[in-house]
């Protein structure tokens, strides 16, 4: 066995899970989600069946039923003497989830690669002999990449100097890495809730504990509890998506972003803004970049070309003072050891062509969006869903807490998504589902159709009011 869950975080990740009868089949049905996130790894050893009923309110019968089912699709198993253990996932029955070939995954939003990146790669193979004749292994990065990178900020109006770029292998592995250097166990990290996944798993492996602000959809960011949130609990560092955060697509406006500098600054805290998503503007238009004042010591930025070109280049980096890149690079070698070579020539001859890329990707993201709202609004007209103006994906409001439930069942219809619970740092979200729009018109439009078939259904199997008040414990 790997590693435990405890009785309490595995209550505040199921959420609202009494999304059905039987409960015990229901609270099957939400464990099976959190192995199908990966929210529960493979090998992870479950709580004993009597800690887990007291801490859920129920019978430690129907937690040996629910354990029970788990055995019989595959999803756990028991080991003797110590208790039960999930499994991975190729042993799992997937009787009761439809096969994923065919299926509309909707699971990540990753847009299809720009158009004109095939020529690129085709024009640097070209090079391939001065490529192979360099050593390769390089944990800073390609000086002409990272020359293009400084340009690039400094377009933008946040002047920069090549020594203060280090390039990653995408952004993800940026804040893998920022997080073994700047965070040690214990320390306290502010993230948006709802946020992007990974970067919270990331934060908490390092050992940080999170202090969650919230962003909606409709209004943006909470700053009274952000202003607050910085002043009680003294973050080592922030992680904010000032622009088109994913998943709300909502953009902090010029005021929140000079409150949160300051409160972040009085605090003492380091500021990490992930850009990712910043370039996927679709009808918002130019915002002055974020967070300028203080910068560079306190200002750390990452970045990536996976939503803006590709997610298989694998291409990101991190801006920050130069005294940081030096840390970062002495660390990087336990993470990997550098950047492939031939993606960082692509990055580099791609650069320069920035603008003609995201005014591809804003007519693209334009389109997806547009079809899944007006797919959404016909099929589902009791749903909020609101119009981002820029990013990847809607952050709708269900009219009932069941997104896990409806993740569940669309499954089985060949459609995956994410429940809203997945994006949550500290429980709920259960009244949310992300829906990409970076897939193709006609896969949206289609689940929609899956989705409107399934709702009612979901909707009526579940006594409402109790699973509202489930969801107001965690
Ligand atoms: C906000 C955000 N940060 C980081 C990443 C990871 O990016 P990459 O593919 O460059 O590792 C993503 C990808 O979905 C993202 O949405």
């Amino acid at each position: 066995m790997d590693s435990r869950v405890s009785a309490r975080a595995l209550t505040a990740a199921l959420g609202g899970w009494r999304t059905r009868e039987p409960a015990y089949e229901a609270l099957a049905d939400g464990i099976r989600l959190l192995c199908l996130d990966n929210r529960l790894a493979p090998r992870t050893a479950l709580p004993a069946e009597r800690e887990l009923a007291a801490s859920l309110h129920v019978s430690r019968s129907t937690v040996a039923a629910a354990y029970r089912s788990l055995r019989d699709t595959g999803h756990i198993a028991s080991v003797r003497g110590s208790g039960s253990e999930t499994l991975p996932l190729g042993r799992r029955d997937t009787g009761r989830v439809a096969s994923t070939e065919g299926a509309i995954d909707l699971q990540q939003a990753s847009p299809p690669a720009w158009p004109g990146l095939a020529g690129v790669v085709s024009e640097v193979a070209g090079q391939a002999a001065a490529l192979v004749a360099r050593v390769g292994y390089d944990v800073l990065g390609r000086s002409d990449l990272r020359g293009a990178i400084a340009e690039h900020y400094t377009r933008r109006g946040i002047p920069t100097d090549a020594s203060e770029v280090i390039v990653t292998t995408g952004a993800q592995s940026a804040i893998h890495l920022l997080a073994s250097v700047l965070l040690g166990r214990g320390d306290r990290v502010l993230i948006e809730t709802p946020t992007y996944p990974h970067a919270a798993d990331a934060f908490r492996r390092a050992g940080a504990r999170l202090v969650g602000v919230p962003v909606t959809a409709a209004e943006g960011w909470d700053m009274d509890r952000a202003e607050q949130a910085l002043a009680r609990t003294l973050p080592v560092a922030a992680y904010l998506m000032p622009d088109f955060q994913n998943p709300t697509g909502r953009s902090m406006t010029p005021e929140d972003r000079t409150i949160m500098l300051a409160a972040a600054e009085r605090a003492g805290t380091v500021v990490i803004l992930d850009e990712t998503t910043a370039d996927l503007d679709i009808d918002r238009g130019w915002v002055a970049p974020a967070f300028l004042h203080g910068e560079p010591g306190s200002v750390v930025r990452l970045g990536s070309l996976g939503k803006t070109v590709w997610g298989g280049l694998r291409v990101g980096w991190i801006r920050g003072e130069a005294d940081l890149i030096r840390r970062l690079v002495a660390a990087r070698s336990t993470q990997d050891l550098g950047t492939p070579e031939f993606e960082q020539a692509v990055a580099a001859a791609l650069l320069p062509r920035f603008a003609e890329i995201v005014a591809q990707r804003s007519h693209l993201l334009r389109t997806g969006r547009d079809a899944a709202i007006a797919a959404l609004h016909s099929a589902l007209p009791e749903w909020t869903v609101p119009t981002p103006s820029g990013g990847v994906s809607l952050w709708i409001e269900l009219d009932a807490p069941l997104s896990s439930a409806l993740v569940m069942h669309v499954r089985s219809r060949g459609l995956l998504l994410s429940a809203g619970s997945r994006f949550a740092v500290d429980g709920g979200h259960d009244r949310h589902l992300r829906l990409p729009f970076t897939a193709p018109t006609d896969q949206l439009e289609r689940a929609a159709a899956i989705l409107a078939e399934a709702w009612p259904r979901v909707r009526g199997g579940a006594p409402v009011a109790a699973v509202e008040q489930l969801e107001a414990v965690v």
